[in-house]
């Protein structure tokens, strides 16, 4: 979002590559080196050499967001007398105005930065220093001749303290890479420099830190991360879409495109729903199915009148997929047992406050930040979100809003709960809310619509997934539904900035398809 503001407010820049690479350098700043914003030149912070400056763009994002300087910042992109200009310049104290702190590399030609990283991790590994050293690649780059003499060099000098990631996002300037310079097989020719490859969704951030975690730990090679990317992801009409790679949008689109950039909606099936048990062969069809989270009920018999499973089970499954773990605890006392879910690895922990209070509450939420989990509550159909819970908002990365009472799957829908989404989402963003709103019961393709257009954009789906013959037909389904919604919402926004026909015609690829569902045939029709 900070990135498309920059480059819309400057009228240029890179949105492909920028967005291609957000979650790769995000999980860098935000989870992953070891840095210091206040410290650039921290002996011994971990390096981050970007050698496809021209994602600049997303790079200051990622810096604005990890505390090197302030988000607004961003908006003078590329402006006269801005230290954010195109292409990020190294950081100097003696030059504090016109570099950036965090930089530690000077990009714009590329080919070189991989180079770059070798002399860096080199000299630390000269210096008995511990400190790792990642540099960002991209494909079209890779036409680079000096890439290869890199990529020779590293295994030579058995630099184990070296992590390359290549975003392999198949477009370049001009166009496709395997029309311009084929570079597959990618992996075959990068084994064969003898490097460690390690083969990933660049937009799956639990991939990312999985392989990060497991490149720290390999010996005497660099490591290459190829992450199988988007040009321009998150954007719609951007998406694979070569023309993007350095066009700015138009500055009037902005609020649309910031609107479109927090509408993902990610769907989650409840492994309870369906036939009983079979809980692995349920976590791999809805893995292949598509789905972007397993939402997984842990009852106890006591919060609620059913009993499911507990962190064994979940422990057993965790192996199975590098999906995100969604585990919703409805159980008595969860602070007494939270440890053992916390050993299970799980991604969100959400529990229901009903079953504690603030003081608990603040205790879990610790210990789940310490451990890297996202800690979420839960909040029955009937039962108001207490006033305490917006005190945390800052800590807090799901709300759930049941909308069945708790404790069994295939229940009806409450509709009732969707006026108290609107309100309780209003209340959470007034309070600098920047988490998700999930939806929890009753779900499917009927109601998907009213409960996306109540806020929710976690929609945990039980039956309506697992109720299905076609686990993946089922799951495109309801993204397809979600599809609609978003887009009838965007057109909505562009309709009151005053900006529809522009948007529906920058947009009429994407819209063709949801026309008719839309009711704007004939108007996207005489649109040339
Ligand atoms: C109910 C659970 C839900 C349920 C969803 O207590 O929290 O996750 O399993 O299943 P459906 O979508 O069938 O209601
Ligand atoms: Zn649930």
């Amino acid at each position: 979002m900070l990135a498309i503001q920059g480059i819309a407010e400057a009228g240029s820049g890179h949105p492909g590559a920028s967005f291609s690479a957000a979650e790769i350098m995000g999980t860098l700043y935000l989870r992953k080196m070891k840095h210091d914003p206040l410290k650039p030149g921290w002996n011994e912070r971990d390096y981050f050499i970007n050698s496809k400056a021209h994602s600049a763009p997303g790079y200051y994002a990622a810096l604005a967001m990890a505390g090197y300087f302030p988000t607004e910042e961003i908006k003078t992109l590329r402006k006269i007398n801005s230290r954010l200009q195109g292409h990020p310049v190294r950081y100097s104290e003696h030059q504090k105005h016109h570099s950036v702190p965090g930089v530690e590399y000077s990009g714009g030609s590329e080919g070189i930065g991989l180079s770059v990283s070798i002399g860096i991790a080199m000299a630390n590994k000269l210096d008995g220093k511990k400190n790792r050293v990642y540099t960002l690649i991209g494909d079209g780059e890779s036409n680079e001749g000096q890439i290869w003499e890199a990529a020779m060099a590293a295994p030579k000098f058995q630099l184990d303290n070296l992590v390359a990631i290549l975003d392999r996002n198949r477009i370049q300037q001009d166009g496709f890479t395997e029309d311009i310079m084929p570079l597959d097989p990618l992996r075959d020719k990068w084994l064969a420099f003898n490097w460690n490859v390690i083969e990933i969704d660049g937009h799956k951030v639990e991939q990312i830190i999985d392989a990060l975690n497991r490149a720290n730990q390999l010996e005497d090679k660099p490591t290459l991360l190829i992450a199988n990317t988007i040009k321009g992801n998150g954007i719609k009409h951007m998406t694979n879409n070569p023309q993007w790679h350095g066009k700015a949008p138009p500055r009037k689109h902005t609020p649309v495109l910031l609107q479109e950039l927090e509408s993902e909606c990610l769907i989650a099936p409840s492994i309870i729903a369906g036939e009983r048990e079979n809980y692995e062969e349920k976590v791999r069809k809805a893995e292949r199915g598509g789905a972007d989270i397993i939402h997984l009920d842990v009852m106890d018999g006591r919060f609620v009148p059913n009993t499911t499973f507990f962190a064994d089970t979940v422990r057993k499954l965790r192996h199975i997929t590098s999906l995100p773990f969604d585990v919703h605890l409805m159980i008595e006392d969860p602070l007494d047992h939270l440890q053992d879910y916390i050993d299970a690895r799980c991604d969100i922990i959400t529990v229901h406050i009903e079953t504690c209070q603030e003081k608990e509450f603040i205790t879990i939420k610790e210990k789940l930040l310490d451990s890297g989990i996202s800690p979420g509550v839960a909040v029955n159909p009937f039962t108001e979100l207490p006033d305490w819970v917006y005190s945390h908002t800052e800590d807090i990365d799901v709300v759930i809003i049941m909308s069945v009472n708790p404790g069994y799957a295939g229940q009806k829908f409450i509709p009732e709960v969707l006026p108290k989404m609107v309100k309780i989402g209003r209340m959470l963003r007034d309070h600098g809310y920047k988490g998700y709103i999930e939806a929890d019961g009753g779900i499917d393709a009927a109601n998907l619509q009213q409960v996306y257009d109540s806020g929710a954009r976690i929609l945990v789906a039980g039956s309506a997934v697992y109720g299905s013959s076609d686990i993946h037909g089922a799951i495109i389904q309801l993204r397809h539904k979600a599809n609609v919604a978003l887009e009838r919402r965007l057109i909505e926004h562009a309709t009151k900035i005053g900006i529809r026909s522009d948007w529906m015609k920058i947009r009429k690829h994407i819209l063709i398809p949801l026309a008719s569902e839309l009711e704007i045939e004939g108007e996207l029709h005489a649109i040339k």
